[in-house]
């Protein structure tokens, strides 16, 4: 195996000399600028072992002269925050709904935890920011089934409503169609008459006809001039604003067969912090009461 350059004679290059069974290598050094990167990468490792932990040990790894770890400052940034939070949080624990309100950082704070924890837990519901949905109430609206001050917010949060938690909020709309209190044509009459309120036309005979069932059934709940009354979560008729749609045929159909949308009672599922920090954001969003 010759030992020597020569070169080859069909490409005209140097070859590094080495031969196998007639086949030999060209000679293709590695580019400078390429070398001197890797020396680069050499020189900083060297570097970076001293300073930094870098080398596994028996005890665990070595120091590095800085004694400086990612981890190490994360665990002490975390314990940081969570000793600022938890100052906080044993405030807000002690702290009634108005002061929270009134405290800039107690408010600042309750806004964002409220904020993350209605993303968590009510979103897939309310959706985002509160916007509702059919069935769903907008809790961003200013208007409220169940009363848009800080204490009925939190109290509807609190023990939600109907369900089985003894302070859950309960009302029941009666089944008028299915349980006979109304004939169908009555029900027409009054679904006509609670849409006129917002414009929509019908003969004016049904409305008046509507007029006078609605003040002896209706009106106990919903109110004289149909504006709704948050002691029994029922909703103004009278705004235009549908929880479940201002077509004639889901009118009809909720006077028929009544409705009784059910919330969750939150107190039971989340720490009371957290609860509490949802009701001033949940009051936030629909500038409240
Ligand atoms: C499973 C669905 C669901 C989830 C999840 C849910 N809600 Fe509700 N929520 C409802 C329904 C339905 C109503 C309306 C009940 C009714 O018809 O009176 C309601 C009503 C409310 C009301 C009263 C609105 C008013 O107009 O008075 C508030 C406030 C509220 N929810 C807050 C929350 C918060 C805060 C969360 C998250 C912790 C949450 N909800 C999660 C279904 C849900
Ligand atoms: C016992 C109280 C009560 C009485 C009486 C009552 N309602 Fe209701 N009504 C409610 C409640 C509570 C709701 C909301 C149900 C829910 O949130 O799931 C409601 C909901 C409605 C809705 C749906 C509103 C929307 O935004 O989609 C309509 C329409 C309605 N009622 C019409 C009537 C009419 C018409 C009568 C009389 C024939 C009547 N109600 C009698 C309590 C009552």
């Amino acid at each position: 195996m010759p030992t020597k350059g020569e070169k080859d004679a069909v490409t005209g290059r140097e070859t590094t000399g080495h031969e196998w069974d007639g086949i030999r290598e060209l000679n293709t050094p590695l580019p400078r600028w390429w070398l001197y990167v890797f020396y680069a990468t050499i020189a900083f490792s060297a570097v970076y072992v001293v300073l930094y932990p870098a080398i596994p040990w028996f005890t665990g790894h070595t120091r590095g002269v800085l004694h400086y770890t990612n981890r190490e400052a994360l665990v002490g940034d975390l314990a940081t925050a969570e000793a600022g939070q938890s100052a906080l949080r044993e405030r807000i624990a002690k702290a009634d709904l108005a002061t929270i309100r009134k405290d800039p950082d107690l408010f600042a704070f309750a806004i964002a935890g409220g904020k993350a924890a209605f993303g968590e837990n009510c979103v897939p519901c309310h959706r985002a920011g509160g916007a509702g949905a059919r069935g769903y109430p907008n809790l961003a609206a200013g208007r409220w089934l169940w009363g848009g001050s800080l204490a009925a917010i939190y109290q509807t949060i609190n023990h939600g409503v109907r369900n089985d938690d003894a302070e859950s909020r309960q009302s029941q709309m009666p089944r008028f169609g299915l349980d006979g209190v109304l004939k169908p044509e009555q029900i027409s009459d009054v679904a006509d008459y609670v849409l006129s309120l917002s414009g929509t036309k019908a003969p004016a005979e049904a409305i008046e006809r509507g007029k006078k069932i609605f003040a002896e059934n209706c009106a106990v709940c919903h109110g004289e001039k149909a504006t709704g009354n948050p002691e029994v979560g029922a909703p103004n008729l009278a705004a235009g604003v549908w929880l479940y749609g201002g077509d004639k045929a889901t009118v009809v159909d909720v006077i028929t067969r009544a409705r009784s949308g059910s919330m969750p009672s939150w107190g039971r599922r989340l720490d009371p912090v957290t609860v509490k920090m949802l009701a001033v954001y949940v009051h936030s969003l629909g500038g409240g009461e």
